[in-house]
């Protein structure tokens, strides 16, 4: 049990590219206290709006463990009804603050927590990596079925891929999360993709950054090249997959279940 504690934690990294706890807040410190103080603020004012910011953030944490814990508990009972796992790994963060300022300024919204809760749908951010194309689907439904769980969108990059070639679904849910003061929804954007799409969209988003080179258009059509092998590579996979499942089932079917 220890070990299988130990692999699983090894397996469960905290968070990906964004990675922030409320040790971010001191990071992002000076910057992110000019961004909250409004005109006429006296310095008790910008004091109580950044406990607010990191009170809410404090939430946004809260809300992701809800998730996190849902779906290690569906991969849990799945494994063991079907001996292998669906989720090969889960990843999350919360939205650098900075960032949060950022997006909050690019659509005009004002800088508040009202404001973040209302409008952004991306602050809590849960990645959850699946073994097959499948698996996606049936986990994701299982998660969208519990009755404590509100679906507010969904994009199926995965039945309908983005122009450069990214695949992933994704979901904005609504997940309650209980505090001192009583319940609260939380917003949490999900993200469940395959591991090959995961190494795709990993090394897109890298080279995203050089920008001026990555715009080229032979590069991107050599990406989403790649995006379409990776792809077809997932389809073949879980053809594997079901042609050694139906296999194994005809040999229970004959009687020989037992043998090896
Ligand atoms: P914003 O995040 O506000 O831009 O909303 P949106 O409507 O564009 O959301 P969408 O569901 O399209 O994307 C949300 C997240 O998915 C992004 O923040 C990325 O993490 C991921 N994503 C979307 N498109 C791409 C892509 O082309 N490449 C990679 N690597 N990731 C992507
Ligand atoms: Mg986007």
């Amino acid at each position: 049990m220890k070990e299988a504690e130990q692999t699983k934690e090894h397996y469960l990294p905290p968070i990906h590219d964004e990675e922030v706890d409320l040790k971010q807040l001191s990071v992002d410190g000076e910057e992110l206290l000019h961004a909250l103080v409004q005109e006429g603020d006296s310095a008790e004012d910008v004091y109580d709006r950044f406990n607010h910011f990191a009170e809410l953030l404090m939430r946004y944490m809260a809300a992701i463990r809800e998730v996190r814990t849902k779906f290690e508990v569906l991969n849990e009972e799945f494994s063991f009804r079907n001996s292998r796992n669906p989720i090969e790994s889960i990843s999350s963060r919360v939205k650098r603050p900075m960032s949060i300022v950022g997006k909050l300024r690019r659509r005009g919204l004002p800088m508040t927590v009202e404001a973040i809760e209302k409008c952004l749908n991306d602050v809590a951010g849960v990645r959850v990596i699946c073994s097959f194309i499948d698996d996606i689907y049936a986990v994701a439904e299982m998660f969208a079925r519990q009755d404590d769980i509100t679906v507010l969108e969904v994009k199926d990059y995965i039945r309908k891929p983005k122009q450069n070639g990214y695949r992933s679904y994704h979901m904005i849910v609504e997940i309650p999360v209980f505090f001192s003061d009583g319940k609260r929804p939380m917003r949490v954007e999900i993200q469940l993709r395959t591991v090959a799409m995961d190494f795709w969209a990993s090394l897109e988003h890298q080279m995203k950054y050089k920008k001026d080179s990555a715009d080229r258009p032979e590069i991107s059509a050599e990406l989403k090249s790649c995006a379409e092998t990776i792809a077809a590579t997932d389809a073949r996979m879980l053809g594997i997959r079901k042609r050694i499942e139906k296999l194994e089932k005809d040999r229970a079917d004959s009687g020989l279940g037992g043998q090896k």
